[in-house]
């Protein structure tokens, strides 16, 4: 039996964490133990409870409770209890999900006191440095002594960061396992498809029905502490529901939602507010969102889960930042990158709005990623 401390914060990591934790429940349970440890970076209950209540994933054994913070603040305080937590735990490794300070605090923590880190997202790169992300995701990949990677450019990156692919044991943080494994949001996506549509009655709760409504979500930092950008996407969420009659079914992020009034212009905020298609509601629950993604007519986000799951559900996708680590997805044409650039959304959307052209090939897996992690887990902790 081995021990893994697995850390959740932000809310695509709990729901990341329920493939894992499935996984092991139904195939591994006699060989990997599992201790949660919810930093409590996300903590509204529609940030966080809800998601372990629907997609079944164990209550946290530890949450730190820390809570919204500065970067800074935040990270150390998460550091401070993730570290006293390895000592007592004494685990054989610790799995962190993408690139949020949760990752971040616990890359410091286990890395100096020489837990092995076992990355799930490994080698996504945006190339812009002044993303938070961008710094928590190449700090975790390189102390990590197993690097799970969803796509093969994440692969490619790492590569050209000097990893080596060769897998030789003995693996350690200085010779690390590298291997790609498919998107552990994947398998999420296809389990819960069919549950979602048996539970969720989002659909008529709003009285939407097939592809009369855009979805989007909006809450990177420089969205929306950029009053110029904020509106310039907004501006364009109306003129572009205003001309095809269409519905934006916008989910707010708490983040978004507190800055709206203060960061639009105040002609698009009262546009908006007073917009007979733009509606804007409280952040849905997974199996809500994924019913949301599957009948939307089109999907206009910032999100880089809300990007792949719109691809999953094989919708078209524009992508409200300058640059993506899902290219995938715009290389085969299926998304744009439209940044907050107002005639470039336009454009876009007249491209890819009721397209029949657009492909949707397999990319992201089999569907397997996290049985694949607990697998090599298993291999190189025993
Ligand atoms: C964080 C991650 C980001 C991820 C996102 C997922 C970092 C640096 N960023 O961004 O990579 O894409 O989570 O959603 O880790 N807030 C609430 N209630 C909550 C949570 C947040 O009101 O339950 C508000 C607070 O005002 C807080 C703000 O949202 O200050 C931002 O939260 P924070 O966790 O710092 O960053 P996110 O923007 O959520
Ligand atoms: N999500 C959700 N409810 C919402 C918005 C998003 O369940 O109201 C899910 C979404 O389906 C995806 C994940 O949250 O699985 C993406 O999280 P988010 O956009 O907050 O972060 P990112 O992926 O950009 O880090």
């Amino acid at each position: 039996m081995i021990k893994i401390v697995t850390i959740i914060g932000a809310r695509p990591q709990i729901i990341k964490a329920a493939a894992l934790s499935r996984a092991i429940k139904n195939s591994f349970s006699d060989k990997i133990q599992e201790v949660i440890v919810h930093t409590g970076q996300h903590y509204d209950h529609n940030m966080s409870e809800v998601f372990f209540e629907e997609l079944g994933i164990p209550k946290p054994n530890y949450n730190l409770n820390i809570g919204s913070l500065s970067h800074g603040k935040q990270t150390a305080k998460m550091i401070e209890g993730i570290e006293e937590i390895l000592i007592t735990e004494n685990p054989q490794a610790i799995v962190l999900y993408g690139d949020t300070n949760s990752t971040l605090a616990g890359t410091i923590a286990a890395s100096k006191i020489h837990v092995p880190i076992v990355h799930i997202e490994a080698g996504l790169r945006s190339f812009n440095k002044k993303m938070p992300e961008e710094i928590n995701r190449i700090m975790c990949d390189h102390t990590s002594t197993l690097l799970f990677s969803p796509t093969q450019t994440g692969i490619k990156n790492l590569q050209k960061e000097g990893f080596d692919l060769g897998n030789k044991a003995p693996i350690s943080n200085d010779n690390p396992g590298v291997f790609h494994c498919g998107d552990i949001m994947f398998d999420n996506s296809l389990y819960f498809s069919d549950i979602a549509e048996q539970k969720s009655d989002i659909l008529s709760k709003f009285n939407l029905s097939n592809s009369n409504y855009i979805l989007s979500t909006l809450h990177r930092n420089n969205n929306t502490d950029d009053p110029e950008r904020l509106t310039a996407i907004f501006s364009s969420l109306i003129k572009i529901s205003e001309k095809h009659h269409l519905k934006v079914i916008l989910p707010l992020h708490p983040r978004t939602k507190k800055i709206l009034a203060k960061n639009l212009s105040k002609d698009v905020y009262d546009k908006t507010i007073n917009s007979e298609f733009i509606q804007i509601i409280e952040p849905v629950s997974f199996l809500e969102m994924i019913q949301l993604e599957k009948n939307a007519s089109l999907v206009m986000t910032d999100s880089g889960g809300v990007q792949k799951e719109a691809y999953f559900f094989n919708k078209p996708v524009l992508v409200l930042r300058s640059e993506s680590e899902w290219i995938e997805i715009i290389e085969v044409g299926a998304g744009i990158i439209c940044d907050a650039n107002e005639n470039k959304i336009l454009d876009s959307f007249q491209k890819l709005y009721q397209n029949k052209e657009l492909k949707f090939d397999s990319i992201f897996g089999d569907g397997k990623a996290a049985e694949f992690i607990c697998q090599k887990m298993l291999e190189n902790f025993s």
